[in-house]
């Protein structure tokens, strides 16, 4: 199979192929100076008038825009995410200054595209982000921004994921400016560990980290995930990502509604795995200790010597110390070889999981 180019799976192709990836999708769009952003498909100005952000999307984009949204929380824009099949059928309040934004990689699940027409037709402004230049969602609507990160090929969206929290991050930073007239002052930091990421995802893709944990985490009752800000859709995806694939039962939390409820799940037999970006890293340890209590193994995704969490968690997958609000990608990228290779163990259908489609074209 030569488009797999040696690798065993599409996905593991995929997963590696995310440095690329991401070099595609920031390509041109940053100078030299890290002064702007060069988003050409928009003219300066053009989304001054633009008040609130709505979000709509499914899956693993779903899960890219609720990142995307921490973007525009730290920049004080208000938004929401959507999942797009509550929001075809059960929109939301939504004036001429709102931008919806429909994140779909493949530019043709029907919930997403329903949503966008939807907002369309109320008036609202329509912006597209997606992977495939002549798809639906690329024509049909007021804007389109391409992510640029090549086909994907694997029904479980991987590089896609990557790309798309890349491209939303530049456009946080164009809404930005468009709204306050001048970018954040976040602006160099971000751009400069955008530039720094495809040699970040190259180093932890170098290393195989995540194998010597398949053996002690066999044969489990289930599998949780959990973190904050960037690390929640983060853990989603995690778990979206495992019991896709693995068919194994995993579940996403963001790390402070452990209390309500999911503890009861909570023993020896629930690993789980915490994923760490710098941001409230306190808080998250509170919840650590809470499961830890209860018996459950613990695997910390962190940034490589912070002993803080190495000295608490039973097992790390160490991330480069990347820009904090993108070392959720780096951790990502860790969840994603975890399920891969826990998977493979299993002998899965890697590249086309039971029940389920790359694209999904019925509402
Ligand atoms: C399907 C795929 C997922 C994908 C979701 C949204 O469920 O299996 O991997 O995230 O559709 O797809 P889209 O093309 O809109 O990003």
């Amino acid at each position: 199979d030569a488009t797999k180019r040696g690798y065993d799976h599409f996905m593991l192709k995929e997963i590696h192929e995310q440095p690329h990836a991401v070099r595609q999708s920031i390509q041109g769009r940053i100078p030299d100076s890290r002064e702007y952003v060069a988003l050409d498909e928009f003219e300066p100005g053009e989304f001054d008038d633009v008040r609130d952000v709505q979000f709509v999307a499914c899956g693993t984009s779903y899960h890219a825009a609720l990142y995307a949204r921490q973007f525009l929380l730290d920049r004080g824009i208000p938004s929401n995410v959507h999942s797009a099949g509550e929001y075809a059928t059960n929109p939301p309040p939504l004036e001429e200054d709102t931008l919806v934004i429909g994140v779909t990689q493949s530019g043709e699940t029907a919930d997403t595209l329903a949503s966008l027409r939807y907002a369309q037709a109320a008036g609202a402004r329509t912006l597209a982000v997606t992977n495939v230049v002549g798809s639906t969602a690329a024509r049909e609507f007021d804007d389109a921004l391409f992510i640029r990160a090549g086909p994907e090929i694997g029904v479980a969206a991987t590089k896609t994921f990557s790309s798309q929290v890349v491209t939303l991050a530049l456009l946080s930073e164009v809404l930005t400016r468009d709204r306050t007239g001048s970018y954040s002052d976040q602006l160099d930091t971000l751009l400069a560990g955008l530039q720094a990421l495809p040699d970040q995802f190259e180093s932890l893709l170098g290393t195989n980290e995540v194998s010597h944990l398949l053996e002690s985490y066999r044969g489990q009752d289930a599998y949780f995930f959990i973190g904050r800000a960037e690390g929640y859709p983060v853990a989603l995806e995690g778990a979206l990502k495992f019991k896709e694939i693995t068919y194994e039962h995993a579940e996403g939390f963001a790390a402070g509604e452990l209390k309500h409820g999911p503890l009861a799940l909570v023993g020896p037999k629930t690993p789980v795995f915490a994923v760490f970006t710098g941001r409230n890293v306190e808080k998250t340890l509170g919840n650590v200790q809470e499961v830890k209590a209860r018996g459950a193994p613990v695997i910390g995704i962190t940034h490589q010597d912070h002993d803080k969490v190495t000295a608490v968690v039973d097992d790390v997958l160490p991330i480069p110390a990347a820009a904090p609000c993108l070392r959720g990608l780096l951790a990502n990228v860790q969840l994603q070889l975890v399920s891969y290779h826990v998977a493979d163990a299993l002998g899965r259908d890697i590249d086309k999981p039971r029940n389920l489609a790359k694209s999904v074209t019925v509402e």
